[in-house]
């Protein structure tokens, strides 16, 4: 096998998801959709509670119906998703600075330093709220999110669209990303991913580390002598 001539230059861009990545709001979704899944008295569990992770949130009303083998119509799905979101939003308005994983800012911050765009690529319609919440709103040299993506991970829309607001090839951009669906997202949109969370559950990933604590310039470029060779 033979490295690539230019592989320490090839990411000029890092896109981040953000609900598990740089924040961790799953589990104001799962409070929410407990509230939910006990109106509508459907069992609902942490375990279930992971197919959710990256999955839009209609799509995720869906999986929950066909756990509990419940049939809606579409208004009344469409109030109940209101409702779950109605209580996820109280729940994140309380969010603060503290609430940013460990590592990220810092990761974030050296990536810029040496010049590598960041981006955000994310499916909550609510990420404006959250990146001002904890304070991450300067951050990003472009934010692509549930507001102006339609289509759901895994399909790379948001992830293309990030590059394409970067100006920066599929091809030079590394996407982290805590969701089997959005691992699959980024390998659609042809990019390198770097799961983060557990070796078992994101197998798919290639490269898994456990969090952006355990990330750093030096790091990513042992990820690419890795993963770009031929
Ligand atoms: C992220 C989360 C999902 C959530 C989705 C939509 O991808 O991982 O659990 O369903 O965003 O979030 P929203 O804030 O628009 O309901
Ligand atoms: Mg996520």
């Amino acid at each position: 096998m033979k490295l690539k001539d230019n592989l320490l230059m090839r990411t000029k861009a890092c896109i981040f998801d953000l609900d598990g990545v740089l924040v961790d709001t799953a589990k104001y979704h799962f409070l929410a959709w407990k509230r939910l899944t006990g109106m509508l008295k459907i069992k609902f569990t942490e375990k279930d509670n992971e197919r959710l992770k990256g999955v839009s949130r209609m799509a995720s009303l869906d999986i929950i119906l066909e756990i509990g083998n419940v049939t809606l119509d579409d208004d009344l799905k469409e109030e109940y998703a209101g409702l779950k979101n109605k209580w996820y939003v109280d729940y994140i308005t309380s969010m603060t600075p503290a609430e940013i994983l460990p590592g990220s800012l810092e990761f974030i911050r050296e990536l810029k330093g040496a010049g590598i765009k960041v981006a955000l690529g994310s499916a909550s319609k609510n990420t404006p709220m959250i990146i001002s919440r904890v304070g991450m709103e300067n951050l990003f040299d472009a934010v692509a999110d549930g507001n102006i993506v339609s289509k759901a991970k895994p399909d790379p829309e948001v992830f293309l669209t990030a590059a394409k607001m970067l100006g920066v090839p599929p091809e030079n951009c590394v996407v982290f990303e805590d969701a089997v669906a959005g691992i699959e997202a980024a390998h659609n949109a042809g990019m390198l991913c770097v799961g983060i969370g557990s070796d078992k559950m994101l197998k798919k990933a290639g490269i898994v580390v456990s969090g952006l604590d355990k990330m750093s310039l030096n790091k990513l470029r042992e990820i690419e002598k890795i993963s770009y060779h031929e």
